[in-house]
């Protein structure tokens, strides 16, 4: 039998190989995964790969795009799903449009998403379909900045369409109860649209099991690869019943792969989500995503999820101890990898109104610890390659910080 011992010390030397493939910490320390990933030298070299075909011209594209379908599997395996329920995209926006297009809507129908709390690509979208018609129905969140899903699901009525949120939101940082929003949604017959990209690759998710419709992401973040692509999830029952907005050749089931050669007029869609592509993938990305998508697989995404929260637990509890107020909770459903303090909106994006985050942030920046104020908020996020020292050393810069302003 293999004990626990050795369980966590073989676990951390995987972390540790893995941390080790990322230049930019030998440098720094990196706290803003949030924000955007820091490169894995895996990962240039598929990028790598890439651009030396390019270069020598010694690949066609349906060579590169066994990579797309590698990145769509492995996404697939990483949320425990089959890759027929996943298109390669170009990020979050590009999801989130898509469903929101494709869902049939009347008139006065209407979708639900949450004032406030949400990155602007989670909210122009739906203002967008309120110039087409659609009612927007923005509901206020929690005092500290937490959804309100209570709120959320009275709000939905029988002309409810959709809901969308995020899994965890950009800041301050709460992990959403996705389980009580999507069997409100799911007994309703309402589809609950996530947009991912703040948990994919660092949270576990299990989207066989999580009562979400479709799910947006890109991988510019947790998934540990490059701006410009991404995926969307649609559930296996939902395919049939949205009709991309926007059609070109990758959605239309064709008979052969040559990319220019047209299909017939009378079309059908591609029976998965591959109807939701549209023209030429960012191939860069697609080989950056299949490699990267290795790593997390190898890793494993509950023990990753384990390692990150209890690595921002002690973040946070250490800065809290310090005398700076935490925004989110340390423990419990609605802890995230994202760790912020101070008050919500004294301040905004990269500037806070709080002497004391101003003073924290300046000696953080000089310490080359990368963190970021969102909302005011001095904000960060530990991914798979944090570790205890970093913690440690974030700690005593903050500590040094606060004695000395
Ligand atoms: C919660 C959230 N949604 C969306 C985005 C970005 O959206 P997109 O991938 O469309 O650029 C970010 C980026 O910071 C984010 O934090």
């Amino acid at each position: 039998m293999t004990s626990a011992a050795t369980v966590q010390r073989r676990d951390r030397g995987r972390f540790e190989s893995f941390r080790a493939g990322f230049p930019a910490l030998r440098q720094q320390t990196y706290l803003s995964v949030c924000d955007k990933t820091i490169l894995h030298d895996e990962v240039r070299k598929s990028v790598e790969v890439f651009l030396d075909h390019l270069a020598l011209a010694s690949a066609n594209r349906v060579d590169h795009e066994v990579k797309v379908a590698g990145a769509r599997e492995k996404f697939a395996r990483l949320m425990n799903v089959d890759a027929s329920t996943i298109a390669a995209t170009r990020n979050v926006s590009d999801g989130i449009n898509a469903v929101a297009w494709a869902m049939p809507m009347d008139d006065g129908d209407n979708v639900v998403v949450s004032r406030d709390a949400e990155h602007p690509n989670n909210v122009y979208p739906w203002l967008r379909l309120g110039r087409r018609g659609n009612e927007v129905r923005t509901v206020a969140p929690q005092p500290d900045g937490a959804l309100d899903i209570d709120a959320m699901i009275e709000a939905i009525d029988t002309r409810t369409r959709m809901v969308s949120c995020a899994t965890v939101t950009f800041a301050p940082g709460h992990r959403t109860d996705i389980e009580r929003l999507g069997a409100a949604c799911r007994a309703r017959d309402v589809f609950l649209l996530v947009d991912g990209v703040q948990s994919a690759g660092i949270l576990a998710h299990d989207l066989a099991a999580e009562p979400i419709d479709g799910l947006a992401t890109s991988t510019s973040k947790g998934l540990l690869g490059l701006y410009g692509f991404g995926f969307l999830y649609i559930a296996p029952h939902w395919i049939e019943r949205l009709e991309p907005a926007y059609l070109s050749r990758p959605a239309v089931r064709m008979q052969t792969d040559d990319h220019s050669a047209m299909g017939a007029l009378d079309y059908t869609l591609q029976p998965d989500s591959r109807r939701f592509e549209v023209g030429s993938y960012n191939l860069a990305g697609a080989y950056a995503a299949d490699a990267a998508l290795d790593l997390l697989l190898d890793l494993g995404t509950r023990v990753i999820e384990d390692r990150v929260l209890a690595l921002a637990r002690a973040l946070n509890e250490g800065v809290t101890a310090l005398g700076l107020a935490s925004a989110v909770p340390s423990a419990g459903p609605s802890q995230s990898h994202v760790v912020t303090f101070g008050a919500l909106d004294a301040g905004g994006h990269g500037v806070s109104t709080d002497p004391r985050i101003v003073a924290v942030s300046a000696a953080l920046t000089e310490a080359r610890v990368a963190h970021t104020i969102r909302r005011g908020q001095l904000r960060f996020a530990m991914h798979a390659f944090n570790n205890g020292d970093d913690i440690d050393r974030t700690v005593a810069c903050v500590a040094e910080a606060m004695t000395s302003s």
